[in-house]
């Protein structure tokens, strides 16, 4: 696991910028899996401003996203298409053909479930996927107790999680589920790159990092993928046990030329 600790939310979203960058540039058709949320906001700003000023091209960049709500369609103002095409596909030169999402509004969100599993495989797996994680320890919707092989499914959301999107709203009812690429689906792309930042998830992220490999934090499954890169600010690196160290490896990599790939 690369772990970098740098000095700011924006210095976060230059280095995830950084990564998915380098691969577009390096296979123009890659295959980006996306997290909604607050965190990978930065970062999508960051990718449009080097579309529109860097000519990064995502024209032939196709996406899939982890997880939507089930019960509501891609229009609702609360679901993960309509802030997905809010926060980055609006803005950048994607061919929305290319962009996949669950339907929350399925009418059989276990054949879509399963259809998901089957796009992913037959467009020839997921390159690069970002990640946020929970103040729970949430990968996707992937909540505590989640089987660290599955695949994508109907979630329920916990309570922590209910609370931490706020989707109480008085004109619809509140989704309580989610459909939600499983641990599994996540761990068989090619590499992660995680994103955490702010204090309130200090907990999460020594526990995925350090902690056990457990079901009770879904995101300590990455301590099982052969490339997981973790990006995190000061603040959600605060309760790590092993800083010392990743700051060591920070200072080895500074010493070595640049290589072909990671070390
Ligand atoms: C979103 C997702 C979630 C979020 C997590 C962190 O698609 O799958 O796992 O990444 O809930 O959310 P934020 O970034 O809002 O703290």
């Amino acid at each position: 696991m690369d772990v970098w600790i740098l000095e700011s939310a924006h210095a976060v979203a230059v280095k995830a910028a950084d990564i998915c960058g380098e691969l577009i540039q390096r296979k123009p058709d890659a295959r980006l899996g996306l997290a909604t949320g607050a965190t990978p906001q930065a970062l999508y700003a960051e990718l449009i401003r080097r579309n529109r000023q860097d000519h990064l091209s995502f024209a032939h960049v196709e996406t899939f996203n982890l997880d939507e709500y089930l019960g509501i369609g891609p229009d609702h103002p609360q679901s993960f298409h309509r802030a997905m095409r809010d926060s980055l596909f609006a803005e950048v030169d994607i061919d929305p053909a290319n962009t996949h999402l669950l339907r929350g509004d399925s009418s059989d969100p276990v054949a879509e479930a399963r259809a998901y599993e089957a796009l992913i495989k037959r467009r020839g797996g997921i390159d690069l996927q970002i990640l946020g994680i929970g103040r729970n320890g949430h990968i996707g919707f992937n909540e505590p107790g989640s089987s660290l092989g599955s695949r994508t499914r109907v979630k329920t959301l916990a309570r922590a999680t209910l609370r931490d999107n706020q989707l109480g709203h008085p004109d619809f009812e509140e989704p309580i589920m989610a459909i939600t690429m499983g641990i599994g689906t996540i761990l068989d792309a090619r590499a992660l790159v995680v994103l955490a930042t702010g204090a309130a998830k200090a907990e999460a992220v020594a526990a995925a990092l350090e902690g056990p490999l457990a079901a009770i934090c879904p995101a300590s499954a990455i301590q099982l993928h052969p490339d997981a890169t973790v990006v995190l600010d000061p603040e959600a690196a605060a309760d790590l046990r092993l800083t010392d160290y990743y700051e060591l490896v920070d200072q080895a990599r500074r010493r070595l030329p640049r290589t072909s790939g990671r070390i």
